[in-house]
């Protein structure tokens, strides 16, 4: 992504250490944060400094890399164990990060006991999976422009851009390449409570991009589908079934069901390391629960009622029946046939 000039990923690995964009601090700072072993990056997964499932699938994939360069000889399996488990329990929705985590651990294991090599292997492997990431993310763009239409007006929620993924977004890469094929769009922006993932990342998005967009709270999707000024919806995941149920950010289900009440679209673009091969149906998935605190207060000003507790589930299940098709590199695919056709 092209930020003030220059050619930015949301998370890369540099002189053995993991850079990011630090996502808490945008749209207000634009700040690099750096870390140089795994534990910092599992905190900053975590602390959601970087976010997204592609995004946290790629820092977990580098963290577990870092983990690798940093295992001593003698303990080096274990080492590595106890650093994989504590990385993919940082968040359990996204499936991206067990992916980008085992993809690494696996491909270091083969090469035990030339730790040397093993260690070489960690870093050219957590490479790999975040290249492969972001060309799948560009392809999203490209086969997916074709679902929308000259002049749509798009619903997206929370953020599925750049940002979420290595580079180019998902639901925002389609976004992006129906704006540069001079389709002349808008974006309706859900601004995503708790943490404004719309309001303050995607928007920032569109905006450092000239795409056209609005920002709404959450609750007001289903007047502009009442009033017919939706002709589209497109959102990321973090989760895809076998059977083409999904999890994504809280609020996605009920956008669901509002197109399809409203007969609009509904599109789901994920990457491969979004599927998840053994899960059948969305009632497996884990669902995050976070703290009270992101509900109660915003940039620590407790606006809520201090006596009362707060429920807050990071992620929501749509089932597979509300998606119109799941756009992916591969193709735009029936949610049912989906894992299987992006293996293939
Ligand atoms: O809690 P977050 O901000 O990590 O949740 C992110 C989402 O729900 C995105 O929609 C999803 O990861 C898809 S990102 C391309």
């Amino acid at each position: 992504m092209q930020i003030n000039g220059n050619d930015y990923r949301s998370v890369w690995f540099e002189h053995h250490r993991v850079k990011m964009i630090d996502q808490n601090k945008l749209p207000h700072t634009f700040a690099i944060a750096e870390y140089s072993n795994y534990l910092e990056v599992a905190a900053a997964i975590r602390s959601m400094t970087v976010r997204g499932a592609p995004a946290i699938g790629a820092a977990g994939a580098y963290a577990m890399a870092l983990a690798v360069l940093n295992a001593p000889d003698e303990k080096f399996r274990a080492y590595m164990r106890s650093a994989k488990a504590e990385l993919i329990a940082t968040r359990p929705t996204a499936i991206d990060l067990n992916n980008g985590v085992s993809y690494v651990y696996e491909h270091t294991l083969k090469f035990i006991p030339d730790y040397t090599h093993a260690r070489q292997v960690a870093i050219l492997a957590a490479r790999e999976f975040a290249n492969k990431s972001a060309e799948d993310c560009h392809q999203i763009g490209i086969v997916g422009a074709e679902v929308v239409p000259h002049g749509a007006r798009i619903l997206t929620h929370c953020n599925a851009g750049a940002l979420a993924t290595v580079d180019w977004g998902t639901a925002l890469a389609v976004i992006r390449m129906a704006h540069k094929q001079k389709k002349d769009i808008f974006v309706y922006v859900d601004e995503t409570r708790p943490r404004f993932q719309g309001a303050r990342l995607t928007a920032w998005e569109l905006e450092q991009e000239g795409i056209p967009h609005a920002i709404i709270t959450d609750s007001a999707a289903g007047f502009y589908f009442w009033k017919k000024e939706i002709d589209l919806v497109i959102t990321g995941t973090d989760r895809v079934c076998l059977n083409g149920d999904i999890a994504n950010k809280i609020g996605t289900y009920e956008k669901a069901i509002m197109a399809h009440e409203h007969r609009i679209p509904f599109y789901i673009a994920a990457p491969l390391t979004t599927f998840d091969f053994t899960c059948k149906e969305g009632t497996d998935i884990p669902i995050e629960i976070r703290e009270e605190e992101e509900i109660k207060c915003i940039n620590g000003n407790c606006i809520a009622n201090p006596g009362s507790p707060a429920l807050n589930p990071s992620f929501d299940i749509t089932p597979a029946k509300y998606i119109t098709g799941i756009i992916t590199n591969k193709g735009i695919f029936k949610p049912r046939d989906a894992a299987q056709k992006v293996q293939g």
